[in-house]
């Protein structure tokens, strides 16, 4: 049975990986209408990646006697200026996730809630997959930068990251 102290907490990170999720998504829209379709096609996978983390929370604190909550989600931004600009966005985010991800081990522990403990290990090494893979790319930009000729082969060649900063046990 989860304490309320950690039904919230959980629940806290529903929200923070749902608007994940919005936030790649939006990435994806604005990447497709700049014609880039490897980005766009690996926004919309990511997008879907953070909806799996999200439903992973929802199916543990159901199971374990919670309820967990759908809540009302921030608007991500529409416009995100420079391939490197959504790239730092996107490492950025996934440094504030970790903290939050860090922040939850820490009241599991607090709690000596040792399942939840358990369960929030999938998260870390998913974090850090994820923040090697953001910093992989924005690597990349850095050495493109605005060649538009190595812009479009890093659109072409971003395609083959999908998948990659997934920890392979989900589900
Ligand atoms: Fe679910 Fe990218 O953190």
């Amino acid at each position: 049975m989860l304490s309320k102290i950690i039904e919230e907490a959980l629940n806290q990170q529903v929200t923070i990986e749902a608007e994940s999720s919005q936030v790649y998504l939006a990435m994806a829209s604005w990447a497709e209408v700049q014609g880039f379709e490897g980005v766009a096609t690996f926004m919309y996978a990511h997008s879907d990646e953070e909806r799996e983390h999200m439903l992973k929370l929802i199916k543990f604190i159901n199971e374990r006697g919670g309820q967990a909550r759908v809540s009302e989600l921030k608007a991500p931004p529409t416009k995100f200026g420079s391939f490197r600009d959504m790239f730092e966005i996107l490492f950025k985010h996934e440094v504030k996730v970790s903290e939050s991800i860090n922040d939850l081990v820490d009241v599991s522990l607090k709690e000596k809630d040792y399942a939840t403990h358990n369960f929030l290990q999938w998260y870390v090494s998913e974090q850090i997959e994820e923040e090697a893979l953001a910093r992989t790319i924005l690597d990349k930009i850095n050495l493109i930068g605005d060649d538009k000729g190595g812009l479009y082969l890093f659109d072409n060649d971003v395609k083959q990251l999908i998948g990659n900063g997934t920890n392979s046990s989900i589900q």
